[in-house]
């Protein structure tokens, strides 16, 4: 812990990394992003989640919206070498470590990259109906039955005010929880780490939904893939 390391001065002259080594956060997904971040590709055509998601709201979603979080995430970093080595994850799990005149633009462009990155995993045509394995016993324990768990998900994502997402979340301390952020925070500020998100920006659904954001939510639950959200549960630290 810092604590442990003396002075004031002492912590001062470590770098970024050993700040972190020395601190709390690994970040809780095994998965990480280097920098410099590049646009993912996605596992299937921009039409493959027709009727529930369609084509054109997806390639906007990624082209436009995902890649200005990646290009300007990256336009940020650029002026922080002392940070290169820290992964996307690793920076949302300890931005204390990132001066204070970057922290929100890194914030919002590397949290972007990391939710949407992750959206996309977390999407399949056709769906898959229902989790198993040590994800649907967590789900049953904490919620109470998977009904329960659709039904309080679906209420946090539509009653996020204005943009941001709906989380299932694995924080550090064990368990499951939902709860939602706004803008692009990501649950690994505030060490969870997601098994499901929900983008409830009106990016994400207006063209096909406009303002019927429960329509969408709706929608989600018939192409998310559970063994994604599985894998996520089992691996995390
Ligand atoms: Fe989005």
């Amino acid at each position: 812990m810092l604590g442990s390391i003396g002075s004031a001065a002492a912590v001062a002259k470590m770098s970024a990394d050993q700040r972190i080594a020395a601190n709390r956060s690994e970040p809780l997904m095994v998965a990480e992003h280097a920098q410099p971040f590049v646009l993912p590709t996605l596992g299937y055509p921009f039409d493959a989640l027709e009727p529930h998601i369609d084509a054109r709201t997806m390639e906007i979603h990624l082209t436009k919206h995902h890649k200005a979080y990646v290009d300007n995430a990256n336009k940020a970093l650029e002026q922080l070498p002392g940070l290169k080595n820290l992964s996307a994850e690793r920076l949302l799990s300890n931005l204390e470590v990132v001066p204070q005149s970057a922290r929100m633009a890194l914030q919002n462009n590397v949290g972007g990259h990391v939710n949407h990155s992750l959206f996309w995993e977390l999407l399949m045509p056709g769906g898959s109906s229902r989790p198993s394995g040590a994800l649907a016993d967590a789900i049953n324990s904490t919620f109470g039955s998977f009904d329960a768990f659709k039904s309080t998900f679906s209420n946090a994502a539509s009653t996020r005010f204005g943009s941001g997402w709906a989380w299932l979340v694995a924080p550090r301390q064990g368990g499951l929880r939902i709860l939602s952020t706004a803008n692009q925070d990501s649950p690994l500020m505030d060490n969870a780490a997601p098994v499901i998100g929900l983008d409830v920006w009106e990016h994400a659904y207006y063209l096909k939904y406009q303002n019927k954001r429960a329509d969408y939510i709706q929608a989600f639950w018939k192409i998310l893939n559970w063994d994604v959200a599985g894998r996520l549960f089992a691996s995390v630290r």
